[in-house]
């Protein structure tokens, strides 16, 4: 196992689309325990594998902070097969967008199909906090960050602030 180093905006590698992992080897899974690690060690409740400059549709999460719904696990090529038109305003913050935060507005329960790490496919019914953050990671398999949802003030206040912090 190993920490990996995170992105932070504006590396142009977190807009990219990350690719289908097709097959579960050992590399992948490899990929997988250093993503918990490095999550664990920076304190997040998820880790997309853009944010260590890995372009395949692989997310971690860790939302056992939400006793009732929370869940530890890691989900391979994930897809929101549905998503309630109700919605719920987190308060989130992304490694790669570091010591920021802001509210935003996403569904409050979603359906989500993946394979797990022995390449078992799995549907998940999240809601709450998980289901935020799933939208939330699944979001960096596609180059979207949360940032993107805010007025352009709130979102140009952030990015000034994560440049002057870490340029
Ligand atoms: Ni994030």
């Amino acid at each position: 196992m190993a920490l990996r180093p995170v992105l932070v905006i504006p590396d142009q590698r977190l807009r990219q689309v990350a690719k289908p992992v097709k097959t579960i080897d050992n590399s992948v899974q490899s990929l997988i325990d250093d993503m918990f690690e490095t999550m664990h060690h920076e304190e997040g409740c998820g880790l997309a594998a853009p944010q260590i400059g890995v372009g395949l549709r692989v997310i971690v999460m860790d939302t056992s902070q939400d006793i009732e719904n929370g869940l530890v696990l890691a989900l391979i090529n994930p897809v929101i097969v549905d998503k309630s038109k109700d919605n719920q305003v987190f308060k989130e913050g992304c490694l790669s967008v570091p010591d920021q935060s802001a509210q935003v507005k996403r569904s409050r329960e979603i359906i989500v199909e993946y394979l797990d790490r022995e390449g078992k496919k799995q549907t998940l019914v999240a809601s709450d906090f998980t289901a935020t953050c799933l939208q939330h990671e699944i979001d960096h398999l596609n180059g979207k960050l949360y940032i993107d949802y805010l007025s352009p003030l709130k979102r140009n206040i952030i990015i000034n602030r994560v440049n002057q912090n870490y340029s």
